[in-house]
């Protein structure tokens, strides 16, 4: 999804366990016989075994998790284990705060909040409950608690300078700290369910007070608050109602406070009480508003005795407080529970390198080597891979909906984003998080009538094109099939979920489903049909997207021998051709090679016409083709030319349709040359590797190389817009493989890695596959040239049946792939460039005979 400013306003992670799992011992934990042991712990002791031998024995120290934490990428650099609920960070006061943080020190902090997204649009998600720190609040007998400025804007500070001129923050991997100008430092660690803040107060702060904020979310959208102050312990409970950030949607959430001193006893508040905007109240143990036209910030505010116990003499040390958070969506008892559960012993330290072990046992997963790559290609990468596995996030046991013992996931935020890239590379060394994450989306199905799209904050969200569940659980089911039992995945309960979404016409479809009703009889979205239901736009982008979901829903017919239905939806894929208007050229530009485009179509079956520069720079109208307002002309996003790229499944047909290898090559050439291509925005994230389609896959390479060099660096502004929940991530870590995938199928399209080998270690096929350049000579800076070009590639010494992809057999199995490269870009897919070339469903490819 591409922000848009003017919309603003638009398996039991067994952590706790690992803490006792010393880094550096070999093998302490002995599993009892009785017992079986956790996949957390399983793959845990794997990685201690496996990272004795491996190039990359810390990954976490390769992560740089300020890439993208300004401007509009929207990265979340705070703490979260890999999919956790609970994502802690820094809020600021930013434009850009949709994920908290901003990296721009002339932004100020604002709180330290507990829940947050990574990359999306929309309006500022989640954000809640912010913890505040006041070294004092006034000098002298003005250090008092009613003179705390306890809103919002009142209390935001800057944070220190570093010498480079910029903010005094650490991000790693389990760990987030800053140092604000009031001399307070902070420090952040997480489980899955639950926060610990530790703040470092200067040693003259003589009442070190923290403010608990009900109310700031990060849209300001709350109602309903209520917070409550346990004098005798400082336990803070609260709750508030809240708006979801891309759709209609509220959510009502809870959280639950301790307090804890470092090092000392803290005691009880000294001082304690509830306010209200700038107006602490000492002694109120409760606030509640209900809003009738007055609305104010509401919190709760504690005042904790300064630690004498340390420092020179026993007195003026700095005074170090604990803050341990739950959050819930059920109840305040629940969020109270998660904390104690999850962070029992208070140890900021344990929690903090037992996250940190399980960032590296996951990205430890996939290693590169480095000989001859320079660190900062090593960064981008591991940085890439880390924020693949953000979202979505487990909120197994905090589900208000409904009760179930399958998993729950939220943060889809949004399906169109991620299924092209994140799924299938979770498929290649996560299969048992996407699982859960697969139970989860079927269970969503199962209680909602359809699978989830673009949810947060457990609201359905806005729908951006088709129902992309589909191709996730396509991919999943493709990879996965003969595992699905194992994994607790019931085949038939993700066939009829799939079905739901192809022939279910929800009654809303901008927030869940398909239009399906006209999609079954045209086999096309009419650009002049009107239903009751959902928007009468993005036609053509939900047709194509619908032809995928068909897709994949074949595969997995396929897959469940059921041929009938295979056949059927193999059909119904086909039908992204209804959708070609073989005429349209590009207005003013003279290129006889460019004729046809993807067009909106009417009911009778005469084509629409949208100038193919729609949507795109140059677009004369400027239109941003974003959902529903502006949109009437068939695109969301993206413009006919970049759509018109569109069929995954069949690019075979694109070719054909564009005229042959050598059109086609001129089109995509067309497209990269006059600024069509988007690096902002997922559609146009294969356009770099369709070459391949043409049996030119040096061009490919040296696209994609392009696109790495000019949008993605690993700076702040490091990546081209929103990271979108990962989308740009697991893209990104693609590209840097020398892989692009067909999601919800069994092929990878092969280009060369930027490392001399990159493995891939699947734990539940206990296997590793590893990509191996033979004559790597490194990576030309500009993208452009270099020895670079796959001309051989052999898998375990036997020659590939082709040089343009590699089939799913290879990394189930475990195997050595070798490339041979050459600086020549004129190479082709092998043989005679036809039998060669990737699947396409036009050519015989997939299998549906
Ligand atoms: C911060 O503000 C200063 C002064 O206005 C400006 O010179 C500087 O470029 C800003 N820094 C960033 C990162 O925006
Ligand atoms: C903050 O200040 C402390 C103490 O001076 C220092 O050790 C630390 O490196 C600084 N930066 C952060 C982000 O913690
Ligand atoms: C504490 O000391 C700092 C400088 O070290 C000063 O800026 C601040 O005002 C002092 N705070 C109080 C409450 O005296
Ligand atoms: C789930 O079960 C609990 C305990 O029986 C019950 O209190 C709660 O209302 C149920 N929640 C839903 C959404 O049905
Ligand atoms: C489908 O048929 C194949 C070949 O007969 C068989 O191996 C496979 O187990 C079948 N799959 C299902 C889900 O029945
Ligand atoms: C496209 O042009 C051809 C040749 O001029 C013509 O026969 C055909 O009807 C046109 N198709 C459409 C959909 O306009
Ligand atoms: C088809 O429908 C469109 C839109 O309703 C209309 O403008 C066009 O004239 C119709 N074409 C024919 C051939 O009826
Ligand atoms: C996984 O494979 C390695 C050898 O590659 C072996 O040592 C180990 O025992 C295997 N683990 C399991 C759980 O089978
Ligand atoms: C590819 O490499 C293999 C192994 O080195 C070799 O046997 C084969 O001849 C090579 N093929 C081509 C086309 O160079």
């Amino acid at each position: 999804m591409l922000e848009l400013q003017q919309l603003r306003g638009g398996l039991l992670v067994a952590l706790v366990a690992l803490a006792t799992l010393a880094d550096t011992s070999s093998h302490p934990y002995s599993p009892d016989a009785h017992q079986p042991i956790s996949i957390a712990q399983r793959n845990q002791e794997n990685w201690l075994r496996r990272r004795a031998d491996v190039p990359i024995p810390d990954p976490a120290s390769r992560v740089n998790l300020f890439i993208g934490t300004t401007n509009t990428g929207h990265a979340f650099p705070g703490v979260t284990v890999p999919h956790g609920m609970i994502k802690v960070g820094m809020d600021t006061d930013s434009g850009n705060n949709h994920a908290g943080y901003d990296a721009n020190p002339n932004t100020s902090a604002t709180g330290f909040s507990q829940l947050h997204d990574d990359g999306t649009g929309g309006s500022v998600p989640l954000s809640l409950f912010k913890v505040w720190p006041f070294a004092s609040c006034g000098d002298g007998d003005n250090n008092r608690f009613e003179n705390c400025q306890t809103d919002i804007n009142s209390r935001k500070v800057k944070r220190k300078l570093l010498a480079d001129g910029s903010a005094d923050d650490v991000a790693e991997p389990g760990y987030f700290a800053s140092n604000l100008s009031t001399n307070i430092r902070v420090e952040l660690t997480a489980t899955k369910r639950a926060a610990l803040h530790r703040y470092t107060f200067p040693s003259n702060s003589t009442t070190p007070r923290l403010v608990v904020d009900i109310t700031n979310d990060g849209q300001q959208s709350n109602s309903l608050p209520i917070v409550t102050v346990d004098p005798s312990t400082g336990r803070v409970t609260g709750g508030a109602t809240f708006a979801a950030s891309f759709g209609p949607g509220q959510y009502r959430a809870y959280t639950c406070m301790d307090f804890k001193g470092v090092d000392f006893d803290l005691g009880p508040p000294v001082e304690y009480g509830t306010y209200l905007g700038n107006s602490p109240v000492r002694n109120l143990p409760q606030g509640i508003q209900e809003y009738t036209g007055y609305r104010s910030e509401l919190g709760a505010l504690l005042g904790f005795a300064q630690n004498t116990a340390t420092g020179e003499g026993g007195t003026g040390g700095e005074t170090g407080i604990y803050v341990r958070v739950g959050v819930s969506f059920i109840s305040p008892e629940r969020a109270c529970a998660n904390a104690e559960e999850d962070i029992p012993g208070w140890d900021f330290e344990g929690v903090r390198a037992a996250t940190r072990r399980a960032w590296n046992e996951l990205l430890g997963r996939v290693q590169v080597e480095t000989e001859g790559v320079d660190d900062e290609t090593v960064t981008l990468f591991y940085s890439s891979l880390y924020r693949t596995h953000i979202s979505p996030a487990d909120y197994t046991g905090e589900n208000p909906l409904w009760n179930s013992t399958e998993p729950y996931y939220d943060s889809f935020y949004c399906n169109w984003d991620t299924f092209r890239t994140l799924y299938p590379l979770m498929s290649l060394h996560d299969p048992e998080e996407f699982a859960r994450i697969v139970r989860g989306m079927i269970n969503i199905q199962q209680h909602e009538g359809w699978l989830p799209e673009c949810r947060g904050a457990t609201a359905q969200q806005w729908i951006q094109g088709g129902s992309n569940g589909d191709p996730i659980l396509g991919e999943f089911f493709v990879k996965y099939a003969a595992h699905a039992v194992a994994l607790d995945v019931d085949p038939s309960a993700l066939y009829k979920a799939l079905l739901a979404d192809a022939e279910d016409q929800p009654p809303n479809w901008n927030v869940q489903g398909r239009q399906a009703n006209i999609w079954k009889t045209k086999g096309y979205i009419p650009q002049d049909v009107v239903e009751l239901g959902g928007a009468a736009t993005k036609q053509v982008s939900r047709g194509l997207e619908y032809a995928f979901g068909d897709f994949a829903v074949a595969q997995v017919a396929l897959l469940l021998n059921n041929t009938a239905d295979a056949r059927k939806y193999a059909q119904r894929a086909g039908n992204f051709v209804n959708h070609w208007s073989p005429n349209v050229t590009v207005p003013g530009v003279d290129e006889p090679l460019i004729v046809g485009m993807m067009q909106p179509r009417f009911a009778n079956g005469s084509f629409g016409s949208t100038d193919p520069r729609h949507c795109s720079v140059n677009d004369p109208t400027h239109s941003t083709c974003f959902l529903f307002n502006t949109n009437f002309d068939g695109f969301y996003e993206s413009s006919p030319l970049v759509y018109s790229q569109f069929a995954p499944h069949d690019t075979a047909m694109l070719v054909e349709l564009q005229g042959g290898n050598e059109a086609f090559i001129h089109r995509l050439d067309f497209i990269f040359d006059n600024n069509y291509f988007d690096s902002t925005d997922e559609p146009s994230q294969q356009i770099p590797y369709m070459y391949h389609y043409a049996n030119a896959p040096g061009r490919s390479t040296q696209r994609s190389r392009q696109v790495i060099a000019e949008f993605f660096n690993t700076t702040p502004n490091g990546l081209p817009g929103n990271d979108d929940s990962g989308a740009m991530g697991s893209y990104a870590a693609f590209y840097l493989a020398g892989l692009y995938p067909v999601p919800a199928t069994r092929q990878y399209l092969l280009s060369s890695p930027y490392f001399p080998a990159i493995s891939f270690f699947n734990p539940l096929f206990n296997t590793t596959t590893t990509i191996r350049a033979t004559n790597f000579a490194g990576n030309p800076a500009s993208g452009t040239g270099g020895t670079v070009f796959v001309k051989n590639v052999t898998i375990d010494g036997v020659p590939a049946k082709s040089n343009c992809f590699l089939e799913w057999d290879v990394f189930e199995k475990g195997a050595t792939v070798e490339l041979t490269l050459t600086d020549d870009i004129n190479v082709g897919c092998g043989g005679n460039g036809v039998d060669t070339l990737p699947p396409s469903l036009s050519t015989g490819g997939f299998d549906f005979v």
